[in-house]
């Protein structure tokens, strides 16, 4: 069974320092989302080829779930200039940002949103080709039970494409031993701690009666910009040093403090500061069909 943790995991938390009890206010949100599209954003283009080689052909409607700042959206809209799309967001503040994003990017014949609690089911939609879902499916109360509506609201051939991450970004280079023993520490304790990063959909795709026809994880790889990926670093160890400190023990005391180093950019040895960082992050990509009920898949 796959976990489906509600916990705020990043990249939804925002790009700078923040206590773990501390409530990232939306601007914060859509920085963090729209940084994350900035650097990681071409993983998309591998996606979309999977899609066109899922449907044999580009989508016609595609239905954006948890369509956040919408640059998924906007991606998708220009991979397909023939597509309408629907975002669809429980946060009214998420699809005002994509409507204007939309506006700016003269995309507002083909993009629409709607606010909707994707808890309470599916919104309205006619017969999309492709059904996406970016990092949202961990936020969904019960997964199943909206892949098996996703897959009843699909065109006929039409495909479900689930994306997440497949563990968590890497910034070390090569010569830097003692910052890569670092976040290896982090990574086992953000897995202890059960972080929705390392969400497995796979057995829960099953359950819901649908078939995975492509399951491709994508890495993207960058040192540039450096001050972007430089931003992106203080944002996750900032994660780790205020996500993982507690229960006691889930970071040591010294990595504790060598995080608070790390992420003050009045220090020398700050993240801040670095120029070297080289970005390694995954996502993974699901491609889902409805089993038809002689057995094929749709
Ligand atoms: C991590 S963001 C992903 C945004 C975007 N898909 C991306 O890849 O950048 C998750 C989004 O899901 C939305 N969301 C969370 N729970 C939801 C729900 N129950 N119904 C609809 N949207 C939801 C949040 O408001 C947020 O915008």
């Amino acid at each position: 069974m796959a976990t489906s943790h509600r916990h705020d995991d990043h990249p939804e938390h925002p790009p700078h320092e923040h206590h773990q009890h501390e409530h990232p206010t939306h601007s914060d949100l859509a920085a963090a989302l729209d940084l994350d599209a900035e650097l990681v954003g071409d993983h998309l283009d591998d996606a979309a080829t999977l899609i066109v080689e899922a449907l044999g052909g580009p989508p016609a409607r595609i239905v954006d779930l948890g369509a956040g700042t919408g640059s998924g959206t906007e991606a998708l809209a220009r991979r397909f200039p023939d597509a309408t799309l629907l975002a669809v967001d429980s946060s009214p503040a998420m699809t005002e940002t994509i409507d204007r994003r939309a506006r700016a990017a003269g995309l507002t014949d083909r993009v629409t949103t709607v606010v909707a609690d994707l808890d309470r089911g599916l919104p309205q939609m006619r017969r999309p080709d492709v059904i996406w879902a970016a990092m949202s499916l961990h936020h969904i109360a019960d997964a199943g039970a909206l892949l098996r509506s996703a897959a009843t609201a699909l065109g006929s051939e039409g495909v479900l494409v689930i994306v997440e991450m497949a563990g968590l970004p890497r910034f070390a280079p090569d010569d830097d031993a003692g910052l890569r023993a670092l976040e290896d520490r982090c990574h086992a304790a953000a897995a202890r701690a059960g972080w929705e990063a390392l969400a497995d959909w796979t057995t829960t795709i099953g359950d819901a009666g649908l078939e995975i026809a492509r399951d491709r994880t994508i890495r993207v790889e960058r040192a540039d910009p450096a001050a972007q990926v430089s931003r992106y670093a203080v944002h996750w160890f900032s994660q780790f040093r205020h996500r993982l400190d507690e229960p006691a023990g889930m970071l040591s005391r010294a990595d504790v403090e060598l995080l608070d180093t790390l992420i003050d950019s009045a220090q020398p040895s700050s993240l801040h500061r670095r120029t070297d960082l080289r970005l390694v992050a995954e996502r993974r990509v699901w491609i889902v069909r409805p089993i038809r009920a002689d057995g094929g898949v749709e």
